[in-house]
């Protein structure tokens, strides 16, 4: 029954007596073990003014009058884990000590629990009940695990779409959702507000606060989060698009950029079902390894913090873009993972014992690059920015002893189903691995167009698709691992029913995807 956080200093203990319901945003699991989960919740009753922007202080008024709570005090929060649906007698109790400077979220680490099942939470907090969510275990380490099914989803612009793809997920039988980045967008395309954020271009902690706040606002979003365990890693949008380590597109004096950065991944650990990983501030580490007893070794990477900025960046505005010719992006110094966590994979994928190993990262692993007459092109905030460190770490799935290398990426907004080699499109190059790229749950993707191009030049690239939105579900046996993308036609409308586009399946004991 310990507190697992102790107040911060000078504070004092409170009961709030809420007005409306803190539980707005719902509560969320994340970071499945066999022997414990992540439980989140963050005291939130609600924007001042839905649908549109607070001030600071008009958001801190807000809280105080339907809480009865100020930053000078703190409150305890209880939950209560239950191994079956009915909610008979809670097998654990505990508390969470949560005040201002945490935006009163809630994350209980919760331990001691069985391998390999469901479990039912909820929170209480003064006068008021959260909603029940359902979470699972992980297998035991050892366990001989028939199936690992989880959905792939990645870029969920809150202007550009409904979250119908969220609706689709939490209908499914699913051990996790895989979310790999762009869980908030910083920006704005207002070519598609279907729903405009509040707000602008958030650069403080509380401006990111209520992006967060917004985009859990959303019933769909929020009812995936409490049916099944969320498994995290970010990309560029949750702080801002395209920075690369300590630099954006602005050339911000890099102190400059880590404050904001602290501020945004601040906000990302008080709304997410993560825990952050320190050491503190600009700096936390997201990155993990997960199992799934015997079938699945799987990384969750961060392909932001640690990387060189983009190659040939252009001198007035940085970030990526599409180039000719770049020969600085072949600069064996350059890195997308930085040197710890890319020696950290090398060594974790030597050692693993999983059928497979997965590795789940934020964009495109395969190359997009378009040959013209006088050349090939390439966009360099993507793997293909970053070639010597795409050959380490194919060099690394090939060196591990295993044909069964997963790589599952988002971002571009497109489904895509490649061979990885080192040397990509090379028939000389052996397949070493194989990529199941999902499209974005809302972004809007890249014209069939461009994709055509695109298609014509790598030959690796066996499915590609960016006109439609959705998600993509990964069922992996000991025999092979089916990716099913399913989709809904663009746009996203409230009430759209995904189908399925194409299924993709990677053979044991085989690198490459074919059709299934
Ligand atoms: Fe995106």
């Amino acid at each position: 029954m310990a507190a697992m956080t102790s107040p911060a200093a000078g504070l004092q203990q409170a009961v709030p007596r809420w007005r409306s319901d803190p539980f707005a945003l719902g509560v969320a699991s994340g970071e499945p073990r066999p022997d414990s989960v992540l439980l989140w919740t963050r005291l939130y009753p609600g924007a001042p003014r839905p649908g549109h922007a607070a001030s600071d202080a008009e958001q801190a008024a807000h809280f105080e009058e339907k809480s009865g709570l100020t930053a000078y005090q703190y409150c305890v929060v209880s939950y209560e884990v239950f191994d079956n649906e009915a909610l008979k007698k809670p097998i654990q109790k505990g508390e969470f000590v949560t005040y201002a400077a945490r935006a009163w979220s809630v994350h209980a680490r919760v331990t001691g629990l069985r391998p390999d099942r469901h479990y039912w939470y909820r929170f209480r907090c003064g006068n008021a009940v959260s909603p029940v969510g359902r979470t699972r275990t992980a297998p035991a380490v050892d366990a001989n695990v028939a199936r690992l099914r989880l959905a792939l989803a990645s870029c969920q612009h809150y202007e550009q779409g409904a979250y119908v793809a969220h609706v689709d997920m939490a209908q499914q039988d699913l051990d996790f959702v895989l979310f790999v980045g762009d869980y908030i967008y910083e920006s704005t395309n207002p070519t598609y507000r279907l729903r405009p954020h509040t707000g602008g271009t958030p650069r403080t902690l509380d401006a990111y606060r209520e992006r967060h706040a917004l985009y859990k606002s959303d019933a769909d979003l929020r009812t995936c989060h409490a049916t099944h365990p969320w498994v995290c890693t970010w990309d560029d949008h949750e702080v801002d698009n395209d920075y690369a380590a300590d630099q954006d597109r602005a050339y911000t004096q890099p102190g400059v950029f880590l404050a904001r950065r602290a501020a945004a991944y601040q906000a990302y650990f008080e709304h997410m079902p993560v825990w952050p990983g320190g050491p503190g501030g600009a700096y936390q580490r997201i990155h993990q390894h997960w199992t799934w007893g015997q079938l699945v070794d799987m990384w969750t990477l961060d392909c932001r913090q640690f990387r060189s900025a983009q190659p040939c960046r252009d001198p007035l505005k940085g970030g990526g873009r599409v180039v000719l010719n770049c020969d600085e992006r072949d600069d064996p110094a350059r890195t997308m993972l930085g040197a710890e966590q890319e020696a950290w994979l090398a060594q974790g994928m030597r050692a693993a014992n999983g059928r497979w190993r997965v590795l789940a990262q934020s964009t495109q692993i395969s190359s997009t690059g378009v040959d013209t007459p006088v050349g090939r092109t390439i966009y360099t905030d993507g793997w293909d920015g970053y070639t010597a460190a795409r050959s380490r770490l194919l060099q690394t799935a090939s060196e591990s002893g295993a044909r069964n290398v997963l790589a599952l990426g988002g971002d571009v907004h497109q489904n895509v189903a490649a061979n990885l080699r080192e040397r990509p499109n090379d028939p000389d190059s052996a397949v070493v691995a194989s990529e199941i790229v999902t499209t974005s749950v809302t972004s809007r993707g890249m014209s069939m167009g461009a994709l055509a191009r695109i298609r014509a030049s790598n030959p690796d690239i066996a499915h590609a698709r960016s006109d439609e939105r959705g998600y993509t579900l990964i069922d992996i046996t000991p025999q092979q691992a089916l990716a099913t993308f399913r989709t809904t036609p663009f746009p996203a409308q409230a009430g759209a029913m995904l189908g399925v586009q194409g299924r993709f399946v990677v053979a044991h004991g085989h690198a490459g995807v074919e059709p299934a």
